[in-house]
């Protein structure tokens, strides 16, 4: 529990250990895609999956890096539409889950890293054709954010698309908690339950101090999440 000064509590998040709370394969419990405690429902992922597949639009040549990839149950669903994929997470109990389900060397490997970290020591970022950064992005702090941002468009050269989904709305928050629950000291930590929420004019300020291009988009009316996330995908601005 952290107090702060408007006098609300919060709870911090701690992915790693929330992950070895739960069974090996319990994949969707351990990064919490859960509702009610139970895992979604496979239209549910399925609807994620379609919304990947529509704004990274594969072809057989794409190497895809999966920021923060969690255990890669997502990610995997995807792997056939892929010539090769790399997922980089923090979590060490997330990342041995990847490699013991569905790492599949050489092309499809999993790195135990932070995002920030990852992208200024990878020795071959050229090779990449497009990233997916899914129900992630919000628990990077401000600074990370900014960095992996900028390594991206800088070093990642042949990055032509990003899709970043699942952010929650800074300005649906009051909706989401109700105005005597909202503190806007955890809107903005990284470590709390849902990480940073931002408006898409702030997410627009971020892609583009970075160099990019945002177009949002939301998920169908039935996305458990709907109401209070939206999702997008980054391109690179015209010179
Ligand atoms: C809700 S899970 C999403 C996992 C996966 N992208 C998916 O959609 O199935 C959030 C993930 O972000 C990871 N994460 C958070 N901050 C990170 C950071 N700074 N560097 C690397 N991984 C991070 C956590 O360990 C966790 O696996």
């Amino acid at each position: 529990m952290n107090m702060n000064s408007t006098d609300k509590p919060y709870s911090r998040f701690d992915h790693d250990a929330h992950a070895r709370s739960r069974p090996d394969d319990d994949f969707w419990g351990q990064i919490r895609r859960t509702v009610g405690g139970k895992p979604v429902s496979e239209e549910q992922i399925a609807m994620i999956v379609q919304a990947i597949r529509s704004a990274l639009n594969f072809n057989s040549q794409d190497v895809l890096l999966d920021l923060a990839c969690g255990n890669g149950a997502l990610a995997s669903r995807m792997f056939g539409d892929l010539k090769s994929y790399c997922g980089v997470d923090f979590s060490e109990r997330l990342i041995d889950i990847g490699k013991k389900y569905f790492e599949k060397l050489p092309d499809f490997i999993f790195e135990k890293n932070g995002v920030a970290d990852y992208a200024r020591q990878e020795q071959n970022p050229r090779r990449f054709t497009k990233v997916l950064c899914y129900g992630s992005f919000a628990y990077f702090s401000e600074a990370e954010a900014q960095s992996v941002l900028k390594a991206l468009f800088d070093v990642f050269v042949n990055v032509e698309r990003i899709f970043i989904g699942n952010l929650p709305d800074r300005d649906r928050a009051i909706k989401f908690y109700g105005a005597e629950k909202l503190n806007p000291i955890e809107l903005s930590d990284h470590t709390s339950q849902i990480g940073i929420w931002r408006s898409q004019q702030e997410f627009i300020d971020l892609a583009a101090g970075a160099g990019w291009h945002c177009r949002f988009s939301k998920m169908p009316e039935e996305f458990y999440a709907h109401h209070y996330r939206y999702d997008v995908l980054l391109t690179r601005q015209p010179k």
